[in-house]
C-alpha cells in the first residue's frame, strides 16, 4: 500500500527558536512509523514576502508538498498567547490543498503550560482552512529543560506521546482519504 504522506510544518522562523528541537523529535519519531513518509520544513524554507494566496504570491514548492500531503503536523510555539505570524503567513499562502485533511498539533514553550494557547488560537483558523484537527495533542512544557544538549529527548515516555498523536493523525488521514476518493463533496 502507498505511504501515507505527513507534512510537518515548524512554526517560526526566530534565529534561536528552541521549538526546532520539538520538530526534529517528532519528524525523527515520524521516521520510524512504516506506513507514513514524513517531510518537516518551516516558514523560512519558502519565498512568501506578501499575503495572500493569489498565484503570484505562492511558492511552488510549498504548493507541491501542500497538495502531496494526506495529513499536516503543525509543531507551535506560543507567542504572546497565539502563534507566530510567519505561521499564519504560511498557512495562508494556500487553501485547496487542506480541504479535508487532517492536522495534529504540537505546543511549545519555556514555561509550564506546553503551548496551548497557541494550539487553541490554531484551532480556530484552521478550521476556516478546511483542516480538520485531531485531539491528540502534544505538549513541550519548559521545551529548554526537555532535550540534551545534542537535541536528544531527555523523557523517553514522550516517544510514546507522539507516537498517540501520529496514530490519530493516520486514521483521521485514512479516514479522511477514503471520504475525498469516493464520497462526492456537498
Ligand atoms: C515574541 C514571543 C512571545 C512569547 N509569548 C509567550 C507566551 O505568550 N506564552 C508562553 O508561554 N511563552 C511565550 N514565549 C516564550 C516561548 O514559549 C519560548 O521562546 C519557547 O522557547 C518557544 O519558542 P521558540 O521556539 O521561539 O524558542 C514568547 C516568545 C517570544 C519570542
Amino acid at each position: 500500500m502507498k505511504k501515507l504522506f505527513i507534512l510537518i510544518i515548524e512554526g517560526t522562523t526566530r534565529p534561536k527558536r528552541e521549538s526546532i528541537k520539538a520538530a526534529k523529535f517528532i519528524y525523527e519519531v515520524g521516521k520510524t512509523i512504516e506506513e507514513i513518509d514524513v517531510t518537516l520544513v518551516s516558514p523560512e524554507d519558502f519565498n512568501l514576502p506578501y499575503d495572500g494566496n493569489d498565484d503570484e504570491n505562492r511558492d511552488p514548492r510549498y504548493t507541491e508538498l501542500t497538495a502531496k500531503a494526506d495529513a499536516f503536523f503543525i509543531v507551535t510555539p506560543e507567542y504572546n498567547h497565539s502563534f507566530p505570524g510567519t505561521l499564519k503567513r504560511l498557512l495562508d499562502a494556500e487553501l485547496d490543498n487542506y480541504i479535508h485533511k487532517p492536522v495534529a498539533f504540537a505546543g511549545v514553550s519555556n514555561g509550564s503550560w506546553g503551548g496551548v494557547r497557541a494550539i487553541e488560537a490554531l484551532t480556530m483558523s484552521v478550521r476556516e482552512m478546511g483542516l480538520v484537527a485531531t485531539f491528540t495533542d502534544m505538549h513541550f512544557p519548559r521545551v529548554q529543560d526537555m532535550f540534551d544538549e545534542n537535541g536528544k529527548i531527555i523523557d523517553e515516555k514522550n516517544i510514546k506521546r507522539v507516537k498517540k498523536s501520529f496514530n490519530e493523525l493516520i486514521w483521521m488521514a485514512k479516514t479522511l482519504k477514503y471520504g475525498r476518493d469516493t464520497i462526492k463533496s456537498a
